[in-house]
């Protein structure tokens, strides 16, 4: 069964939060990105959980840095209340088993997923970093990261199967870009639909704008739940 998540990406505190009150009950999880981090704190996660303990928070700071900035950085954000937070695959697999090894002894740890290539690239803006294509790099990442030890990786609906397919059906693909009923794709460039997700074994889809710039949002969360057959919990 595929999992939300939705990214409060919202210009303010004040809006993100009243995006989480609105979306209070649902079986959805919430990603607290760097621009609301930054701003708004440790205290941010800590007022979503007020609103609603039930959401699982997803800390998107894609971290890349050296192996031991990394894995003590790790250590400080297993100590918060979220459930998986990320890190770049490019920073490499020693930092990336260093990340693992830091938090082998913690109960409970977040699940820490690895970022491939990001959904804005095109193949062009990728190649001119990674001198590879984003399908065979991203899957080489993803490999990296299952070797390292890491819990899934973040990608593009259309490496889902494959990196599936080369790792473990367990291994967590988690993708952003998703355009759940084919809304507009703004600054994304590889983009799916629900469908898309579902045939592609993907475990959660994030979505942002589709969701907050919905006139009504709640009805919009639910609408996708429906379709990824998550039953909605009532609100309370
Ligand atoms: O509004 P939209 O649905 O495009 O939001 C996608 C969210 O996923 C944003 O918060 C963006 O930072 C994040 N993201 C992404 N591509 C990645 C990793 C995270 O778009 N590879």
């Amino acid at each position: 069964m595929i999992e939300l998540c939705v990214a409060l990406d919202m210009p303010s505190k004040t809006q993100n939060l009243k995006l989480v009150y609105q979306l209070k009950g649902l079986d959805i999880w919430l990603k607290v990105g760097l621009r609301a981090f930054v701003r708004d704190g440790t205290e941010f996660i800590k007022d979503i959980k007020n609103i609603d303990n039930n959401f699982k928070i997803f800390l998107d700071l894609k971290l890349y840095d050296i192996p031991n900035t990394m894995a003590s950085t790790a250590l400080e954000l297993a100590k918060l209340d979220i459930d998986m937070f990320n890190i770049h695959a490019s920073s490499g697999k020693i930092a990336m088993k260093q990340v693992m090894d830091v938090l082998k002894d913690i109960k409970n740890r977040p699940k820490i997923i690895a970022v491939t290539a990001l959904t804005s690239f095109d193949n062009k803006l990728f190649e001119d970093i990674y001198h590879q294509n984003i399908q065979t790099k991203a899957k080489q990442f993803a490999i990296q990261a299952y070797e390292a030890g890491l819990d899934g990786v973040v990608c593009s609906v259309f490496e889902s199967k494959t990196i599936k397919n080369t790792t473990n059906d367990k291994f967590m693909t988690v993708t952003p870009g998703i355009r759940p009923f084919d809304e507009v794709s703004n600054d994304q460039f590889r983009v799916g639909n629900i469908k898309a997700a579902k045939d592609e074994m993907v475990d959660m889809i994030v979505v942002g704008r589709p969701i907050y710039e919905d006139k009504n949002p709640p009805e919009k969360t639910r609408e996708i739940l429906n379709n990824i057959s998550k039953k909605t919990r009532e609100i309370i």
